[in-house]
């Protein structure tokens, strides 16, 4: 292949470059990979239904959220360990989002440290990921780190009692190579333990109280990650959360949890406008954004294949999947004869249907 022109390109070119065991990590879900195939399969079981003679001449794919303006509706989801496949890491990402106007959202697991991605890239629409370690004054200290530096945002992820069961990691006997570190625990975490970090601090003790206590320390605005139930769509709103992501981490944590695309509509419901709701999970094409938009998200977020175009070809790579999804989904704009994501919105399921095969 001279020359990749689709997010599969990259994950296919990825794969021939890195080391198994790298591919296998990032490429993995859990158990059985159900939940991930769902995600993908999800998307394409929805048909479009386009509008014709509309004049989409001008069309436009920009959108505001929490009074940013996009100029796509999509952003970088956080992913871990950027340096298991690029010498620069996360700063190559974020440089290639902030060229790109895309915001990125940084893991807490990053292996550069948050002031470095910030201050190298100058990007200045980057969001804090992170959890709420065990040690909440590890946590406490990354936030205030983060907001004192200049990031919008501070997303918490939910879904993650405990980290999934990657039986392809077990096979592969995956630890991360000795020469990473972590970019922001560097004092507290030795590099040899750092795979086992997450698992050691994740708190499966986390209740809504302690969602409330994050609210009590951080002037940012907070975006619950991992949400999949209605029910607790609804608590959230009435938490004054800012914002929820429908996510099931990339099929990576409950193996037959459902598709995020099948979910969106009844959590949509139960939110009602008070809050965006973003998704995640398989969006691969300018057409998983168009059909996510039109069963009512916000945006949505892009994970792994960010990582296969970091792999291929660094920052270039990540700014070449970053066009390749804005013109993509600027295509399907105009083939449905949709100009505005306002429009996309308002055609709601009739221009995107489940009805029909
Ligand atoms: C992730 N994801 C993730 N999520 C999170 O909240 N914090 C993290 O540190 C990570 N790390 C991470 C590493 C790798 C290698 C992968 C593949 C995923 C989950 C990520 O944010 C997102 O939910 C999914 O990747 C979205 O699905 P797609 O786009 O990969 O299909
Ligand atoms: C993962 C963790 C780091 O999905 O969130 O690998």
């Amino acid at each position: 292949m001279s020359i990749p022109a689709s997010m599969s390109d990259y994950r296919l070119l990825a794969k021939r470059k890195l080391p198994k065991k790298i591919f296998d990590y990032i490429d993995t879900g859990a158990c059985d990979e159900i939940t991930k195939q769902k995600n993908r399969d999800a998307f394409d079981s929805l048909n479009l239904r386009p509008l014709c003679l509309r004049d989409v001449s001008n069309s436009t794919s920009s959108t505001h959220l929490l009074g940013y303006e996009l100029c796509s509706p999509f952003l970088i989801a956080p992913t871990a360990f950027h340096q298991l496949v690029d010498k620069q890491g996360e700063v190559s990402t974020a440089k290639a989002a902030n060229t790109s106007g895309i915001p990125m959202v940084v893991s807490a697991m990053s292996n550069r440290s948050l002031e470095d991605i910030i201050n190298l890239s100058g990007h200045n629409n980057l969001w804090l990921q992170t959890y709420i370690f065990k040690n909440r004054a590890l946590t406490e200290s990354l936030i205030h780190r983060a907001e004192k530096i200049g990031y919008k945002a501070i997303v918490v992820t939910v879904g993650v009692p405990i980290s999934g069961k990657r039986e392809r990691d077990i096979r592969n006997q995956f630890v991360l190579p000795k020469e990473l570190s972590t970019g922001n625990f560097n004092s507290t975490v030795n590099s040899e333990v750092l795979y086992n970090f997450t698992a050691h601090e994740l708190d499966s003790s986390l209740t809504w109280h302690d969602i409330e206590w994050l609210q009590t320390i951080t002037p940012l605005p907070i975006i619950l990650k991992g949400i999949l139930n209605p029910l607790d769509a609804d608590k959230a709103c009435q938490l004054n959360i800012a914002c929820i992501i429908v996510s099931n981490h990339g099929g990576r944590q409950l193996d037959t949890s459902e598709a995020t695309i099948s979910v969106l509509p009844d959590i949509v419901k139960t939110v009602a406008g008070q809050i965006p709701v973003l998704l995640d999970g398989g969006v691969q094409r300018g057409t998983d954004i168009f059909k996510a938009i039109a069963l009512g998200a916000d945006a949505v977020l892009v994970g792994r294949s960010i990582l296969w175009a970091l792999a291929v070809d660094g920052e270039k790579g990540v700014e070449a999947i970053l066009t390749i999804l804005k013109d993509e989904f600027e295509a399907v704009m105009k083939l449905t004869g949709c100009c505005t994501i306002q429009e996309i919105k308002q055609f709601g399921s009739s221009i995107c249907s489940t009805g029909l095969k």
